[in-house]
């Protein structure tokens, strides 16, 4: 089954190369000096959570109020901040350049669909009252889809500081002509897989780059009929693949991982493959916030379902273990096991596997059995241990 999952992710690679390009326009993420980030701002936006730690409250006339994370601001206007249009309603953009652009037409900011960039800037003030009262920077009523927060002055302040410091004009690895990637390999990696790994990418990044479409810097042919047109230009950027080997223990890699990221600035992690812990590689891509797409990892990080950054391929063993349970108990009437023996190896990606099993059986009244293989210790100990 792992090894199905694998091949499976060096066939979707392609698609993954291909969409990350269309996410260049919206995927601005180094602050600007100047733009202090605020945590406190920061919860407000994404968690619905105060400053005091109590739950952020959103109302609006005639509905309930929600509370929390359900009425973060993030749910509406994504995390980026940029927005998001969904059917016939308009989520604006609602980073600092947005709010605060002077009423030039915005042809200097990228094309955003939903951005209001005629109606005067907003001041700190009438962006707390919009916020508020739902009124905005002329005094014209906000959409009763936009509900209203009663923040105090503090919370405010922090989250109009959170707003603008999602304005990032510099995205790294990225140029005019060039974007960069980079594939991380761990020192336990499998040989021949890497091999595998690399000899695709390499040969996609070729292809890629054998092909290029049209020359950058054109402004685009449009119908003309909204004032963002003057800020669409074609680009054609070369793709560029770092390959980021790790040494030593797992420990050193968060720092050889940040020198890598200073001397090479790369706009994604792209694939690459681990042994049994890619956990310092998640880590690492969340507190820098570069994409990590489809890793080749059969141990996916305990908190995958909640990682931002990070977007595996599949749950890897833990997605195995949930199959085999469903396997096991789904078996047809009278031949459920009342007992299973689950054999795993020390130290190695079944343990976690086998913890999630175990608790999932368990919890469904089946008995569970575990035999453990001691790390290092040759095959036909599985074997074995199989037959006790
Ligand atoms: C349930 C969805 C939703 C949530 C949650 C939400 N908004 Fe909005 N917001 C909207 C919609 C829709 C509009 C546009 C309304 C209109 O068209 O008049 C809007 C408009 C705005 C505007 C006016 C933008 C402009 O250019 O005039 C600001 C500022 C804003 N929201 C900030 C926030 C902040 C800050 C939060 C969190 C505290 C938040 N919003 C939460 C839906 C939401």
């Amino acid at each position: 089954m792992a090894r199905r999952a694998r091949s499976l992710t060096l066939g979707v690679l392609v698609l993954v190369l291909a969409g990350a390009n269309s996410s260049l326009v919206a995927k601005p993420r180094v602050p600007e000096p100047g733009s202090a980030k605020s945590p406190v701002g920061e919860a407000i936006y994404l968690k619905g959570v105060l400053g005091s730690g109590a739950p952020l409250t959103a109302t609006r006339a005639g509905a309930e109020p929600v509370t929390g994370e359900q009425a973060a601001c993030v749910n509406c206007h994504r995390r980026s901040g940029l927005g998001s249009q969904e059917a016939r309603s308009s989520f604006p953009p609602v980073t600092g350049q947005f709010l605060f652009h002077p009423q030039t037409g915005g042809a200097e900011l990228p094309f955003i669909p939903g951005a209001r960039l005629k109606r005067q800037p907003y001041t700190d003030s009438t962006l707390a009252r919009a916020i508020r009262e739902g009124v905005d920077a002329e005094g014209r009523p906000i959409s009763y889809l936009m509900p209203r927060f009663a923040l105090d002055d503090t919370d405010m302040s922090a989250l109009i500081a959170h707003l603008r410091s999602l304005d990032h004009n510099k995205v790294p690895g990225v140029s005019m002509s060039e974007l960069h990637f980079a594939s991380i390999i761990t020192p336990d990696a499998d040989p021949v897989k890497r091999r595998g790994m690399m000899d695709v990418l390499e040969h996609f990044f070729q292809d890629r780059n054998a092909a290029p479409r049209g020359a950058s810097g054109q402004q685009m042919i449009t119908s003309g009929a909204t004032d963002s047109v003057r800020s669409m230009f074609k680009v054609n950027r070369r793709w560029v693949l770092h390959v980021w080997e790790l040494t030593g223990p797992s420990a050193t890699w968060a720092e050889q991982l940040d020198k890598k990221f200073a001397e090479t600035p790369v706009f994604a992690v792209i694939s690459g493959i681990a042994g049994k812990n890619w956990v310092p590689v998640t880590d690492f891509c969340e507190r820098r916030e570069v994409p990590c797409l489809f890793p080749n990892v059969e141990l996916p990080a305990a908190d995958a379902d909640h990682t931002f950054h990070t977007l595996y391929c599949s749950r890897g063993v833990l997605l195995e273990a949930d199959l085999i349970t469903a396997g096991i108990l789904n078996e047809p009437a009278g031949g459920n096991p009342k007992r299973v023996r689950v054999v795993y190896r020390a130290g190695d990606i079944g343990e976690a596997a086998t913890v999630s099993l175990t608790a999932q059986l368990r919890a469904r009244g089946v008995g569970v059995v575990t035999r453990v293989v001691p790390r290092g210790a040759p095959a036909k100990a599985v074997t074995e241990a199989k037959q006790i």
